[in-house]
């Protein structure tokens, strides 16, 4: 089994270990055996964030340092970066605080919550260069979890009826899709002061209503969630007014502001800003709209869309500044700048577009 593989099936484990215990620390102590029994690390386990100090938490592996110092050591460079540090190399790392002389390589990742780091989950390897970009993603998505701690009823009861909705839906809304905007909006969701199962339920059912109609899924989806009864077992009528008023919303264009917090992190949990295909399909677009047009007047027409909407000061919003969308979009703006690199790509998409069916 390799790495992804190994995480994969670690995954549903660690999930279903969180939030039983109704306990964080609880939870700590199960989710470092579990990650320590099965991935073999060195060091596996959690500094808690007290005062102006991490204090040893839950962990399994040597005895460690009890307390470290906010920006001190990789622990407390994560804590101050507000974000996960790999270091290859420990002893290369400025300031690194050896617990241990076996330890080679190191992983710190915060758990956020309401914006602000409760904790953080620090790993060591014997080995050099352990950690990589597939460590960062599963192990953030645990720590995001650890921090949201979604009631496990609930989540048996959206595993079991909700989801399996969406495995009749069309490839680009199966449940694959619905499980990405549940875990990307968790994500975004521990920067703000949110109620954890709300967000999950808002993202869990914010496409159920494509089993009735494309064009106004987002209402109906609404519709079904006021009408499911079992969501009253978890939520008042405020509480499921709110999670059908982000499903409604999650379709917000640049015009329409999705109404609370809610709309906001599934709108932008459920877009992806990727450069390429803005470009693509701002040509697409304009094929099949300005048939009239040359090359030169597509050219004209994807610059100005493009400075509109995308370029610095463009009527694009993100509704959620930490997204990953935002550093997308910083990339897409570059390229809008340069302008020798945007025509070329324009000439490829154009020529293809072109070799394709005509568009009507
Ligand atoms: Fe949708």
């Amino acid at each position: 089994m390799d790495k992804e593989q190994k995480y994969r099936s670690l995954l549903p484990q660690a999930v279903s270990l969180i939030g039983a215990s109704k306990d964080l620390v609880a939870d700590m102590a199960n989710l470092s055996a579990l990650l320590h029994q099965e991935m073999g690390w060195w060091w596996t386990g959690f500094y808690r964030a007290v005062g102006n100090e991490l204090v040893l938490g839950p962990f399994q592996g040597p005895v460690a340092c009890t307390r470290i110092g906010f920006g001190k050591g990789v622990c407390g460079s994560a804590w101050e970066r507000g974000e996960t540090v790999i270091v290859p190399d420990v002893e290369a790392f400025p300031g690194h605080i050896a617990c241990s002389t076996e330890s080679r390589s190191e992983i710190v990742v915060p758990v956020r919550l309401c914006g602000e780091i409760r904790a953080v989950l620090d790993i060591d390897s014997r080995e050099l260069a352990c950690f990589d970009g597939t460590d960062r993603l599963y192990l953030e998505r645990i720590c995001t979890e650890l921090a949201c701690r979604i009631n496990p009823e609930l989540r048996a009861y959206v595993e079991s009826e909700i989801l399996p909705r969406y495995d009749s839906f069309d490839k680009g809304h199966r449940r694959d899709h619905a499980e990405t905007v549940i875990a990307q909006s968790l994500q975004l969701s521990t920067w703000y002061d949110v109620q954890p199962d709300l967000v999950y339920t808002a993202a869990a059912c914010h496409d159920i209503g494509l089993c009735e109609d494309r064009a106004t899924h987002h209402i109906v989806s609404a519709r079904l969630i006021r009408e499911d009864t079992n969501l009253q077992k978890w939520f008042n009528a405020k509480q499921i007014a709110l999670i059908a008023d982000a499903a409604e919303d999650h379709r917000a264009s640049s015009g329409h502001e999705p109404r609370t917090i809610y709309g906001k992190l599934i709108a932008e949990a459920d877009r992806q800003i990727l450069p390429e295909t803005v470009i693509r399909r701002t040509i697409q677009y304009g094929l099949s709209h300005y048939p009239g047009l040359d090359r030169e007047g597509h050219w004209a027409r994807t610059l100005e869309h493009l400075h509109e909407k995308y370029a610095e000061g463009g009527y694009l919003r993100l509704w959620i500044p930490q997204s990953p969308n935002a550093a997308r979009l910083e990339e897409l703006r570059r390229l809008i700048r340069d302008e020798a690199r945007l025509r070329t790509l324009f000439e490829t998409f154009y020529q293809e577009e072109n070799d394709q069916e005509p568009h009507i």
